[in-house]
Parts: C-alpha cells; sequence; structure tokens
C-alpha cells in the first residue's frame, strides 16, 4: 500500500523532557535533512514512508538521534528487537564473533552455527527437529511453500494445490507474495498460480463470523479436492491487524491437514520469541503443532538472519547442497541470535509479554473505546492493533492514522507508519524488556495523539 510520506518541512514542536522521552528540537530535525534529502536522492521510494528520524543510537527501549532527541520505541524496529536494542551481551557475542576474526562462512560450519540451530531446534516442538538457517523471513516462508509441494509429490503427482489466508502477509519476492492473501501486493505478478487458494482469515474484525465450513466451502467451489492439497499456510496473527484465529478454528484445521496429508505450516516471523507472551504464538491454539514453522525477526534481534524449523522428513526432501543461501549461518549473526534468545530466556521475556501484554491490551481498548474513529483494537501480548476507521463504517482512515503517527513521532514516541488493509492500523509493538511505566507513558502519548488528531480532522 502506498501511504503518504511525512513532511521533510521543520516544525516547532513542544519541548519533551520526560525520563522515557526527549524533544528538543523542531521535527525534522533541521540538521538532519541533508542527510534524509541524500537518501531520498539515491534510495528508491518504497524506502521513504517512515517518520523522519535519523537513528543514531538506541539501548532498550530508547532511540536516540544525534541532536539530543530521544524517543521511547513502541516499533521494535519492526518487531525484530524482541530482546531490547543495543543489549550488551549480543554486542559482546557480536565483537567476540567478529574478532577471530571471522564474518562470513557460506554453508562451512562454525560452532556458532551449531550452537543456534541447537538452540532452536531444542526450544521448538520435538517433532520439529531440523533447521534450515537463512537470511530473511520471505526466504523462509517461500522455502516452506517449496518443501509442502515436495512433500505432496511423495504421495500423488495433484498433490499441488496450496492454501493460505486473505490479508496474510508473507514477505515481498515472488513467492512468498504469491501464497500471500493481498491482492494489491501481487497485481505485478502477469499469471497467478491456479493451485493457490485463499480463504478468507477467521479472526478479521470485517468478516467476524467465519466458521472452518467455510475453510472447506471456499476450496471446494475453487474445485481443489482435499487430498490435493500439499499445505496450508497462516501467520499465527496476522501481522495487518494483531488478531489470531478462534482457537476451534487453528483446532480443526489441525485436523484437517493430519487427515488431508497437507502441511501445516505456521509463520511465525512477527510472532515467534515471545511477542504474543508465549514462545510460538500457536501455544494460544492449544498446541496446533505446525509441520513447518518459518522464524524471523525476533530470532535474532537484529541481525539478519532467519529459520525454517521442519519435522526431519520434510526439511530433509533435499539432499546436500540442494538448498542454499549465501548467508546461511553467518557466524556473526549466529552469534548474536544465540545471545538475543539467551536474554529472552534468563530475563523471562516471554513472561513478562504475557503480565504487561494484559496492561497493553487493557489500555489499547480502553482508549479505543473512547473514539468512534477507533473502528477495532485486537492483539495479544505485547503486540496491539487499532484499527482507524470512518466512524460508523470499517473503513480504513490512512490520513487520520498517519496523523497519529506524526503526532507521537514529535512527542517522543516512536511508531512506524500505519499499516493493514487501506493503511489504518497502528501498530503498538515495543521491545518485550519495556517496564510497566515506559508502556504506560508511551500509550498516554497515544491516547493524546488520537484525541488531538480526530479534534483536527
Ligand atoms: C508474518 C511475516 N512473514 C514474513 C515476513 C517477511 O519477512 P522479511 O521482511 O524478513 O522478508 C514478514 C515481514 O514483515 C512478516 O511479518
Amino acid at each position: 500500500m502506498a501511504g503518504n510520506t511525512f513532511s521533510l518541512v521543520p516544525v516547532d514542536v513542544p519541548r519533551v523532557d520526560t525520563p522515557f522521552r526527549k524533544i528538543n528540537t523542531p521535527l525534522p530535525v533541521p540538521a538532519s535533512l541533508p542527510v534524509l534529502e541524500r537518501i531520498r536522492k539515491v534510495e528508491c521510494r518504497s524506502m521513504q514512508g517512515q517518520p523522519p528520524v535519523i537513528w543514531h543510537k538506541a539501548q532498550g527501549v530508547q532511540v536516540e538521534d544525534r541532536w539530543g532527541n530521544m524517543w521511547l520505541d513502541f516499533s521494535s524496529g519492526v518487531l525484530v528487537t524482541n530482546a531490547g536494542h543495543g543489549r550488551t551481551k549480543m554486542l559482546e557475542a557480536l565483537r567476540h564473533a567478529a574478532d577471530k576474526p571471522l564474518l562470513h562462512n557460506y554453508c562451512f560450519p562454525t560452532e556458532e552455527r551449531a550452537s543456534l540451530a541447537e538452540k532452536i531446534v531444542e526450544l521448538a516442538p520435538d517433532s520439529l527437529n531440523k533447521v534450515f538457517l537463512l537470511t530473511t523471513g520471505a526466504e523462509t516462508t517461500e522455502c516452506a511453500f517449496k518443501l509442502a509441494r515436495t512433500y505432496g509429490q511423495t504421495i500423488s503427482s495433484s498433490k499441488t494445490a496450496f492454501v493460505t489466508f486473505g490479508n496474510s502477509f508473507h514477505g515481498r519476492t515472488m513467492g512468498s507474495q504469491s501464497i500471500g492473501g493481498i491482492p494489491a501486493l501481487k497485481s505485478w505478478i502477469p499469471w497467478r498460480d491456479p493451485s493457490i487458494v485463499v480463504v478468507p482469515f477467521p479472526g478479521d474484525f470485517r468478516h467476524p463470523s467465519e466458521s472452518f465450513d467455510v475453510f472447506e466451502k471456499v476450496l471446494s467451489d475453487s474445485g481443489v479436492s482435499p487430498s490435493d492439497v500439499c499445505g496450508v499456510i497462516s501467520e499465527t496473527y496476522q501481522g495487518q491487524g494483531a488478531n489470531l484465529m478462534p482457537v476451534d478454528y487453528a483446532k480443526r484445521l489441525r485436523q484437517w491437514c493430519t487427515a488431508n496429508q497437507a502441511l501445516l505450516i505456521w509463520d511465525e516471523v512477527q510472532a515467534g520469541f515471545g511477542r504474543t507472551g508465549t514462545m510460538w504464538g500457536f501455544e494460544h491454539y492449544e498446541n496446533a503443532v505446525p509441520d513447518i514453522m518459518c522464524l524471523g525477526k525476533g530470532v535474532s534481534g537484529g541481525m539478519p538472519l532467519s529459520a525454517v524449523v521442519a519435522r526431519e522428513e520434510i526439511v530433509d526432501l533435499y539432499g546436500p547442497g540442494e538448498m542454499t543461501s549465501t548467508h546461511t549461518g553467518n557466524p556473526v549473526c549466529c552469534a548474536v541470535a544465540l545471545a538475543s534468545i539467551e536474554i529472552i530466556l534468563e530475563e523471562n521475556l516471554v513472561g513478562r509479554a504475557r503480565t504487561l501484554g494484559k496492561i497493553l491490551q487493557a489500555e489499547a481498548r480502553r482508549i479505543g473505546d473512547q473514539f468512534d474513529e477507533v473502528g477495532h483494537v485486537n492483539g495479544v501480548g505485547l503486540v496491539s492493533a487499532l484499527q482507524l476507521v470512518e466512524p460508523g463504517t470499517t473503513n480504513p482512515n490512512h490520513p487520520l492514522a498517519h496523523r497519529v503517527v506524526e503526532l507521537c513521532y514529535q512527542r517522543g514516541l516512536l511508531m512506524f507508519a500505519p499499516v493493514g488493509v487501506g493503511g489504518g492500523a497502528l501498530k503498538i509493538n515495543p521491545p518485550l524488556c519495556i517496564h510497566e511505566d515506559q508502556l504506560r507513558d508511551g500509550l498516554s502519548v497515544i491516547e493524546g495523539a488520537i484525541k488531538e488528531a480526530v479534534a483536527e480532522s
């Protein structure tokens, strides 16, 4: 979705000086404009669209620029820094790995890679006993798709159909967009794979009452026999609205996949590593254990690393050298990822996400209830989405959502630009190491910003 861009004309904003947020300059900072202009000149437009801050350093839940401004970070980058920014343990691991010195390994093993692979397998459900390390989330979903199709071929040559959900997002490469559920993102692809079937996601406030029968009906209306389905992929919660599916639906989906020898793939790229108050998002589904799960973002807390975790007989369908990626298991990335996971475990950040998540969910709903412009609030653990709408409708209100993000930015609270259907959703997802007072402080900024944006509109 092409959204608004933030203006590069500096405006005087009230000074902010609280323990968590400091704004001392007009915004964007006049001295930052040459850098912003430089980058806008040489980088593609798609890299624009976020509040114009030049990140200089970041620690814990705070991000600073070079000009004395400090933002409380409710973005976690883009749900990446689960353990927090600039954590000493992660920096030490990075230095230690780099100081060997060693920056690259292709598929040659390193101790760092062995330790990370073991740790991921140890944390995964028992049946998922092998891992393939990659670099981006999109690579993992493409790989899961390929594995499902390959697996299907071992059962029957007609077992090629693949099911995904409306509004789902699995990345921006051709394969990952093909298995996504957002039609606008596929407009550049001249042909559609006829055996990819998109069924409505059952936990969407715009279509609230979808039962599992709808899943079966859409398949049958598409002329697809259940026995020809090789796999089903879903985010555990949909990134666009922070919405889970109903537990019963997920359970039936698991049963249906087992009955039809279709692989169930949970895309945990956003949800994994504690974001929802459980290590994995699928734990909310009474352990509807997947056959494959896709990990990214929070797996490494900032280094480019992702992982496919699967049952051995699935991921080992390809032999030595048949699935590779140049940066697989980069030793520095592996060392940092391991340190990030250790922090998550040692500091029980999963439990913290669960506890503070109750406050976030209650407060987000309380804020939403005050405004006709907030059509729906959803979330779990330390992720929440406020859907801004045109009052009385479910139509997304992108300009209003964009203005709220801008006002937050001006008050020292960093959120990324609104996402989701029509760009109407404000996503709240701070690092999991956040404290209650910081969480409440940021939420009060959001409340004030919505009030002001609504009054202006
Ligand atoms: C659920 C989900 N899957 C896959 C991806 C793609 O990850 P990446 O941007 O690392 O390719 C994302 C990214 O936002 C995501 O949220």
